[in-house]
């Protein structure tokens, strides 16, 4: 269903309940050239995303689920959501903060992944409330996870707000949280990218170019390992538009079985509010795609596990048919004092903000 909002004002529906009988709202928000996003309230996620091609034809560029059961099924590896309380993996699912221990779910092998298991950010219904004004159209979710929540300390507040402006075709979205006791905190959105189309075979022709001159190693566990290695000489070396498939059967015979790794962006201008992390390029249709952060990584993620399980109107979602551009803090920085600090303090504001923004190229070669 594609769904432009011709300037109208943003839209909710009901798109239906969970299993536990809440009701979950879908929201819609877009701009005239039929640009748009639908954003539910399960888990604050990216149900949809319609984009234009070269020929200006629109295709959701998004995996999920028609419905909510979807969403609650096994199939669902995250597409689409809001990821946290602290996204990736925390090692063995422990930390300490001001010599307190902390124990969390272990759902990842040994480690602890995307929050936990019941009530992770992902799982539980946000509230929601729709702007819009001649600048453009605005969602903005809120969650109150209270203090001990899937093992977290503090009450935490959370907003995320998806804007699309009247006069781009950009989504963007801002994160902010505050908290009354200090407490990790690293949020992203989960969504999985076919700029075919969803539903299209694999992502192996899509073009990426990561602004990243380094990574972090991690152990076979995909826990860094504290080092920040240079990417120059090795199969994760995207600073010049690389094609995904190019070298992706040596990254798969490791750990990681493909791609899955944090890069550590390079330092924004003085001057800039946010740092162009990644372009992505579909050769096939034309689209193109910048991802730009505030935040510090971006884990690019090759849609590995996906195993053809059944997403929107039947299709089928093979492996590495779609893509993950994750930005966050890097992975298991709450048990290293060197990567970038996670914690937040009572008082102050945790502000995150990346905007993804979309435009066509003529040729592959062309990520200008
Ligand atoms: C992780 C992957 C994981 C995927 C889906 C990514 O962020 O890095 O290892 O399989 O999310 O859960």
């Amino acid at each position: 269903m594609a769904s432009g909002t011709s300037g109208a004002e943003p839209k909710v529906e009901t798109f239906g309940k969970t299993k536990a009988g809440e009701t979950v709202e879908i929201y819609t928000i877009g701009n005239e050239s039929g640009f748009a996003a639908r954003i539910m309230t399960r888990g604050a996620t990216l149900v949809n995303l319609y984009v234009p091609d070269r020929d200006g034809k629109l295709a959701d560029v998004l995996l999920g689920f028609d419905n909510v059961s979807g969403y609650e099924s096994e199939g669902n590896q995250y597409f689409g959501c809001t990821t946290g309380r602290v996204c990736n993996r925390i090692a063995r699912g422990k930390f300490s903060l001001d010599g307190k221990d902390y124990t969390l779910a272990i759902n990842n092998d040994a480690n602890h992944l995307h929050g936990g298991v019941e009530r992770s950010l992902d799982k539980v219904v946000w509230k929601a409330k729709a702007f819009s004004s001649d600048k453009g159209q605005s969602v903005r979710l809120t969650y109150t996870s209270p203090d001990g929540e899937e093992g977290y300390p503090g009450n935490l507040e959370i907003t995320v707000a998806f804007f699309i402006p009247a006069d781009r075709n950009t989504l963007n979205i801002s994160y902010k949280a505050t908290t009354d006791a200090r407490t990790p905190v690293n949020l992203t959105n989960h969504a999985y990218f076919n700029l075919s189309g969803e539903g299209s075979e694999t992502v192996l022709n899509h073009r990426l170019r990561l602004n990243a001159d380094h990574y972090t190693p991690t152990d076979d566990t995909l826990i860094p390992t504290g080092e920040i290695a240079p990417v120059e000489g090795t199969d994760l070396d995207f600073r010049t538009l690389h094609r995904i498939g190019a070298r992706i059967k040596s990254v798969g015979e490791t750990a990681a079985i493909g791609y899955d790794h944090n890069f550590v962006l390079n330092e924004r201008a003085e001057d800039a509010e946010m740092t162009l992390a990644a372009v992505l390029v579909d050769p096939a249709s034309g689209r193109r795609m910048r991802v730009m952060t505030t935040e510090p990584g971006i884990q690019f993620y090759s849609g590995n596990f996906l195993m053809g399980q059944e997403g929107k109107g039947l299709k089928t979602y093979a492996h590495r048919s779609a893509l993950c551009l994750e930005t966050q803090h890097y992975p298991d920085s709450v048990n290293h004092p060197d990567f970038p600090s996670t914690i937040l303090n009572p008082g102050d504001v945790y502000e995150s903000k990346t905007s993804y923004n979309f435009g066509v190229v003529e040729s592959q070669d062309n990520d200008k």
